[in-house]
């Protein structure tokens, strides 16, 4: 049994007991994918966005693959009644793999299998879209009572290079709590996103978080650290999350339940993430991160890039 701290986080030797020097500190990584994807309707009536192909793989692969690198066991996906095909992407098609083979098809074989293989899918449900922080409470009960804490990541978020999750692992080993990702935006862009405010620590890319804003003006801004998708919360927020009232939209809001921890002295870190970003929740970034990903690709990058130059000289 884990003995909590007064403020219901393990406490540092609790910690290393249960998740112990070099272990990773989650199993779990919960990927919240029930919102109604309103910025792309009309296609979004019928087809998740979560599933939208970023050149010929959906972003939800994307970001599995990435917990499966961090060192995750079992991605649970929250899912809503109308969108079974995010489930259904992650079961095996032998019946397409046979076909495929018998054509000699052997990468394609490896593509189809590759996204049941990465990691143990398991979905649990969110029945309406009452905001993100009701959709990681739905997945709760799917994660072990001694887990003290998981991993979230937004499947509409790409933050590249993958393996910040390993860096957030090590910042919890060392200050306990929960751990948060941000990007340094240039202060013209602080509308834009939730802005963390922070004091520094020892290592100019963690700062202790003391706060959030939503969409500062840019003179207001506490920082210029704005929230990427990705989460490693210790299970207190699950009590915080029964705690907090709707906000904005009337939903549910994570970081609400994240800033009465740290009202609480629950430690929040956050990682500055120094690398790459796309953002597929909009079709502005979505277009951009398809295009990035096209030109790396060694089969069309190559034909991509010189028909874009003929295009934008034209
Ligand atoms: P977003 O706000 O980007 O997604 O939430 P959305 O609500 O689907 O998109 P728009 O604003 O209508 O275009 C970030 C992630 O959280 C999930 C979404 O599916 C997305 O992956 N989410 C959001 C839920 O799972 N449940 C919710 O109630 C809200």
């Amino acid at each position: 049994m884990t003995l909590l701290s007064p403020l219901g986080s393990p406490t540092m030797s609790e910690r290393e007991r249960d998740e112990g020097p070099g272990k990773l500190p989650f199993r779990s990584a919960v990927v919240p994918a029930a919102g109604l994807g309103t910025r792309f309707l009309p296609t979004t009536k019928a087809v998740p966005k979560e599933l939208l192909p970023v050149v010929d793989t959906p972003g939800i692969e994307l970001v599995a693959a990435e917990a499966a690198e961090a060192g995750a066991e079992q991605l649970l996906i929250v899912s809503s009644p109308g969108k079974d095909s995010v489930a259904a992407y992650f079961a095996e098609s032998p019946e397409l793999e046979k076909e495929l083979a018998e054509r000699g098809k052997e990468e394609l074989v490896a593509k189809v299998r590759r996204a049941h293989e990465l990691i143990a899918v398991r979905t649990v449900t969110q029945d309406e879209p009452r905001g993100l922080g009701h959709a990681v409470g739905c997945a709760r009960p799917a994660i072990g009572p001694d887990e003290q804490a998981f991993a979230v990541l937004l499947p509409d978020d790409l933050v590249l290079p993958t393996g910040v999750l390993t860096t957030m692992a090590q910042v919890r080993e060392r200050y306990g709590g929960s751990v948060l990702c941000a990007f340094d935006v240039p202060r013209e862009a602080t509308a834009a996103y939730g802005v963390f405010q922070v004091e520094d620590t020892d290592d100019d890319d963690v700062k202790r978080v003391r706060g959030m804003v939503e969409k500062p003006a840019p003179d207001e801004a506490p920082s210029t650290f704005a929230a990427a998708g990705r989460y490693l919360l210790d299970r207190a927020v699950f009590d915080a999350l029964d705690r907090i009232e709707p906000g904005a939209g009337g939903e549910l809001q994570l970081t609400d339940a994240i800033a009465l921890l740290i009202d609480e002295g629950h430690p929040v870190h956050v990682v500055v993430h120094r690398g790459g970003h796309h953002d597929l929740g909009n079709p502005a970034g979505y277009v951009r991160a398809y295009v990035d990903f096209a030109l790396a690709d060694p089969d069309i990058g190559p034909d991509l890039r010189a028909w874009l130059a003929a295009r934008l000289e034209s």
